[in-house]
């Protein structure tokens, strides 16, 4: 007897359909499995042999044939457990298999029988709905990432005999109702906190409003951790493409297992400076989703900049610039999405203290320009925010008021975005940062005032190209925090007062 079941895979964050045929025939009795890697062959193998028995069932002492289709493609193991061991079950005629290939089935059988959940989840029942199968059925810790996919219905258990079961009426079971991100963790940071800190304050404003890349510079202790933790809080709210999208990432990553479903909120991502490449940009023989992608319309911080690994930090130049990460491997290109802010903090000098007012620089003024030469290059070229952090008075943090909330802040960054929507209506841009030098030429036409301007700055600064173009987004966003439709002088004057590596005084 011959039985099919349908499965998937993803590749990078979309879900593919995967044919598994079964075969149980005459012959010898073995079991052999085409189209997986080997080692998971094995392994599969005997997990769904052990499954099939101790659930009561028989496991055919025949010649079983597994084939998984397209053959070509890179396969995880332990997705196809639960439909290899259906397929099994249905071509020996021991469960019911007239609506056996309305269904997708995804998930790992553990020995006793029990399904345990797998990663990418949701890409697949994003796939199943655009294929318009009847339905998805899936371990139950996966249940709540799939059922957040409209017009597919999604069935989540705990075991292989329950899946036994609702084949015989798969419409006595009715379908899981998706519970939309209550599970999230609040964060409680707010810019309330913050004492003092108007530049920098204002540097998360713009950032925010425009989706600038922010570097603080300051000595320890002034408050730059702090401060790049509460950027979040004035982020406007993802849309719901933007959140599937985000959540279908971390499915990959195998983040939602047995979690909420949709992920509603801004990610913030700060892996720590010991982060290697991979874990960083994402890799692995089946490639995963690195930190860059997790941090996929949300925020990447990169506390203490000069403690990462400069080979790892030139991992993410080209997807600063690119908006994803592609990785390649032998059998298969994938790529993933990594559009973040980032959000980077470092001292101004190897002790940490130049220009303090708490504690004399100990570094000699070559050791200084050593370690900006060691910074600086690609990576911060792309930073178009450079802000120096100065420790706060003791009389500043003495003082009872603290500054505006982030509720506030966040009301202006959201009217902000809402007029750079409308100037990038035809295009596929959605903030300032994003854009090219034909939107530059568009929408930030400078009048004879501000060309004056920008010529001295030039002049006195030596700004690069690159440098002038980041300029002119920063102070479009400046000037739509403003409600101007054209850019002023003193829109520009702040833009340039955030070019702190350009400025170095050492
Ligand atoms: N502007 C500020 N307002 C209130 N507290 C502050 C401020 N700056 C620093 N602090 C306090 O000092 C601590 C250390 O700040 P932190 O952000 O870790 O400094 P850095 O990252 O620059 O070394 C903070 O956790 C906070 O308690
Ligand atoms: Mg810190
Ligand atoms: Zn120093």
């Amino acid at each position: 007897m011959l039985s099919r079941v349908w499965s998937g895979t993803v590749v990078g964050i979309e879900g593919i359909l995967v044919g598994v045929e079964v075969d149980v025939a005459g012959g010898l009795p073995k079991t052999i499995i085409v189209g997986l890697p080997d080692a998971a062959v094995q392994e599969s193998r005997e997990r769904v042999k052990a499954a099939i028995k101790n659930s009561g069932f028989a496991f055919p002492v025949r010649q079983i044939t597994v084939n998984l289709s397209p053959a070509d493609l890179r396969k995880e193991g332990p997705i196809f457990d639960l439909p290899i061991a259906l397929g099994i079950l249905a071509a020996s005629e021991q469960v019911e298999s007239t609506h056996l290939s309305d269904y997708l089935f995804l998930g790992e059988v553990s020995l006793d029988g029990s399904l345990r959940g797998v990663a990418g989840v949701l890409p697949m029942a994003v796939m199943a709905a655009k294929l318009g199968l009847g339905g998805v059925v899936v371990p139950k810790e996966n249940v709540q990432e799939a059922a957040v996919v409209e017009n597919v219905r999604v069935y989540g258990f705990n075991h292989l005999l329950e899946v036994a079961q609702f084949l015989q009426n798969p419409s006595q079971f009715p379908a899981a109702i998706a519970n939309r991100g209550e599970e999230e963790i609040e964060t409680h940071l707010d810019l309330a906190d913050v004492k003092g800190q108007y530049p920098a304050r204002r540097a998360l404003e713009i950032a925010a409003a425009g989706g600038h890349n922010l570097l603080f510079v300051g000595p320890p202790g002034a408050g730059k951790t702090m401060l790049a933790r509460r950027l979040p809080s004035i982020l406007p709210p993802l849309s719901f493409p933007e959140a599937l999208e985000v959540s279908q990432i971390y499915s990959v990553a195998g983040l939602l297992k047995g979690k909420r479903g949709l992920i509603t909120k801004r990610p913030f991502r700060s892996p720590h400076h010991s982060a290697s490449g991979v874990a960083l940009v994402g890799g692995g023989s089946l490639p995963k989703p690195g930190e860059i992608s997790l941090s996929h319309h949300g925020v990447l911080f990169l506390d203490e900049l000069t403690e990462f690994k400069r080979s790892v930090l030139e991992f993410l130049r080209q997807p600063l610039e690119d908006g994803f990460v592609t990785i390649s491997r032998q059998r298969q290109t994938v790529s993933f999405p990594a559009r973040f802010t980032l959000i980077a903090s470092t001292n101004p000098c190897p002790c940490g203290y130049y220009g303090d007012s708490l504690k004399e620089c100990t570094c000699s003024p070559r050791q200084r320009q050593q370690y900006w030469a060691k910074l600086s290059g690609p990576l911060l070229d792309r930073i178009d925010l450079q802000v120096v952090v100065r420790r706060l008075k003791p009389e500043e943090m003495l003082q009872l008021h603290t500054g505006e909330n982030s509720h506030l802040v966040r009301e202006r960054v959201i009217a902000a975005r809402e007029r750079a929507k409308i100037r990038f209506q035809d295009d596929p841009i959605s903030c300032n940062a994003q854009m090219q030098s034909h939107h530059l030429r568009q929408f930030c036409p400078l009048d004879d005032q501000c060309r004056k301007l920008v010529d001295g700055a030039i002049r006195q600064l030596g700004l690069s190209a690159r440098a002038f173009d980041r300029i002119l987004k920063v102070a479009r966003t400046i000037a739509d925090l403003d409600a101007s439709p054209s850019l002023q002088p003193h829109h520009l004057a702040e833009a340039i007062q955030y070019r702190f590596l350009d400025r170095l005084p050492y």
